[in-house]
């Protein structure tokens, strides 16, 4: 008999002693890997899972956002047909090209919020990631009469990749919508603060608040009190879960405060990055990124 490479490993409960020859360690060892990879797959299906059942969320918002903007559209085209004054052509122009722009707005926060770049990370303007985001959510607060309050104070960038943050930032909105009455008011602080190099982003509600005996579980996956609503639709249990693994990735952390009845606050802190530099084009000056 050859050389025999022995392993030992001990099954907690039994005891067992198992002994494995070098062929059956390969195995193992291969077997071992290959499981790795199919946990990442999966890992990265469950985001992809999640991030489509977020923004399905805003689905209908978003719909209907864009059916109100063709109305705006159709009806001053026919307004500009009929009265062929300077005066009223100048307008139904000005109508339209409003319309345009915010149809363009939202379909760049979708289309960046959708994009997916696998792990890579790079410098990104917050606030941009922020406005991004809030272009999409905007209506359905609207719908529930949420009041958006943004607050900025710098200008920080962190190294991040966009889309895994913005799928935080929409997890952390939907559960603050979620949690308010009509009438709440939802704030989105931006701060850099450059004592703790850290880009400082937080969520807050004036809603229900998290009670003491919830709050240990609330990142756990698949942990909710959600219940089912009469679209058969509860929670998943995954959104902050998801915004924990994602915020720790970047080296960031996550943190909650809440009071009964007044409201819940979550921040997420990300190092920060220096602003990428600017490249000179003939004659302007445009970033040589942009987020999105
Ligand atoms: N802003 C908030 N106010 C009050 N409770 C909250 C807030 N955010 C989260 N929670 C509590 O934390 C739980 C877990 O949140 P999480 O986002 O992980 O799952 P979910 O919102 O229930 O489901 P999903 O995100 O899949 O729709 C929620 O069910 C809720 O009880
Ligand atoms: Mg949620």
């Amino acid at each position: 008999m050859g050389h025999v490479d022995r392993c030992f490993a001990r099954e907690p409960r039994h005891q067992h002693v198992v002994i494995m020859n070098s062929q059956e360690l390969d195995n193992l060892t291969t077997e071992n890997q290959q499981l790795k990879q199919q946990l990442t797959e999966l890992k990265q299906q469950l985001m992809t899972a999640q991030k489509m059942s977020s923004v399905g969320e805003l689905a209908s918002s978003i719909t209907h956002e864009f059916n109100n903007i063709l109305t705006t559209v159709i009806n001053y085209a026919k307004l500009g047909m009929r009265h062929r004054t300077d005066e009223m052509r100048d307008k139904a122009f000005d109508k339209i090209l409003a319309a345009g722009q915010r149809a363009s707005k939202i379909t760049t926060g979708m289309l960046s919020y959708a994009r997916s770049r696998g792990d890579r990370r790079e410098p990104m303007q917050i606030k941009q990631l922020v406005d991004d985001i809030l272009v999409l959510v905007e209506k359905d607060l609207h719908v529930h009469r949420i009041e958006c309050r943004v607050d900025v104070q710098g200008d920080p960038y962190a190294e991040v990749n966009a889309s895994q943050v913005q799928q935080v930032l929409l997890n952390l909105i939907i559960n603050a919508r979620q949690a308010m009455e009509p009438g709440g008011v939802l704030t989105v602080g931006i701060v850099e603060d450059s004592e703790q190099q850290m880009a400082e982003i937080s969520v807050q509600d004036t809603g229900s608040g998290i009670p003491a005996e919830t709050l240990p579980h609330i990142f756990e996956k698949f942990y909710s009190t959600k219940s089912v609503d009469g679209q058969g639709q509860g929670g998943t249990g995954l959104g902050l879960a998801l915004c924990k693994d994602v915020i720790e990735s970047h080296r960031g952390r996550i943190r909650v405060e809440t009071a009964i009845g007044h409201g819940t606050r979550f921040t997420i802190k990300l190092p920060l990055v220096a602003k990428p530099s600017f490249r000179r084009d003939s004659n302007s000056e445009v970033p040589a990124q942009r987020a999105g």
